[in-house]
């Protein structure tokens, strides 16, 4: 069994490496608790996804709560249209017309995080690159052949492919993208700020994909706490009653 498990452990980062098509994933390294990103990461979602996706699970009043904005702020920042506070995160686009726009309905993100984890979702984000053969002209590193358009190519410029040629078992060489660089050398001033940026919107992902965890979180400490104080007056009790038997 224990042969078993160590194989299996060993097995998890080429499994990873599998998942997101043989690119090596870069670290969200994102964090729920970190409040001013969250709210950072709501606002590019509402301004830049939310086009497209819709988040049908999250409320905006639940937001409002856990990132610490009041109504009159929520209204302000995250609301564009005519929904009210108690409203889940609903788009306007119909799904039959963005079939037909984008060959597919653009899935809703309220739990993607889940689905493809953190440092996919902050590749996929970083890995647009143009490909001229593609309806939008950009193609993605980890979704080939992606439906979606490059929607942030203003934060973050376009990026064109690096190639090197491989060969294979069978001694065929083929050419293989290496890197992405910028097509333009200026847009590299933005660099820093477009990957806090996409750090900030997969932290919002994140934290829609399980609302509780932040709860999660505190809770747990609440508990540890409770367990500790309780100890010490298990503690008292046990040698109270132990004093008369020595
Ligand atoms: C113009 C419409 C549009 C906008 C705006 C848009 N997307 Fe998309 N997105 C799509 C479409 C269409 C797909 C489906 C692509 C496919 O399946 O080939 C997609 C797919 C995705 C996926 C992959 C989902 C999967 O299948 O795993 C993610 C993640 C994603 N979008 C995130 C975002 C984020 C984050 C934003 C905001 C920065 C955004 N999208 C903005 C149209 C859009």
């Amino acid at each position: 069994m224990r042969r078993v498990i160590i194989a299996f452990t060993l097995l998890l980062p080429a499994m990873a490496f599998a998942a997101s098509g043989g690119v090596k994933l870069q670290h969200a390294d994102n964090d729920v608790s970190d409040k001013a990103s969250l709210q950072a990461g709501a606002k590019l979602f509402v301004n830049y996804c939310m086009g497209c996706h819709s988040a049908q699970y999250v409320r905006f009043s639940r937001i409002g709560k856990d990132l610490g904005l009041s109504d009159d702020e929520l209204i302000e920042n995250l609301m564009f249209s005519t929904e009210k506070v108690g409203e889940t995160m609903t788009i306007a686009m119909d799904p039959d017309d963005a079939k037909r726009w984008f060959g597919v309905t653009p899935p809703d993100l309220s739990v993607i995080a889940r689905a493809r984890g953190v440092d996919w979702l902050y590749t996929y984000l970083l890995t647009f690159y143009l490909d001229p053969s593609r309806p939008w002209g950009v193609n993605n590193l980890v979704f080939k052949d992606v439906g979606m358009p490059h929607v942030l190519w203003e934060k973050q410029g376009w990026q064109k492919p690096v190639y090197e040629t491989k060969t294979d078992d069978e001694g065929k060489s083929h050419e293989v993208i290496k890197s992405l660089e910028l097509v333009d050398s200026a847009d590299e001033a933005k660099s820093e700020q477009y990957k806090k940026d996409m750090r900030d919107l997969v932290n919002f992902l994140d934290y829609m994909g399980e609302p509780a965890k932040l709860e999660r979180q505190s809770l747990g400490w609440k508990v540890m706490l409770f367990l500790f104080v309780f100890l010490i007056f298990a503690y008292l009790l046990k040698k109270e009653y132990w004093r008369d038997v020595h």
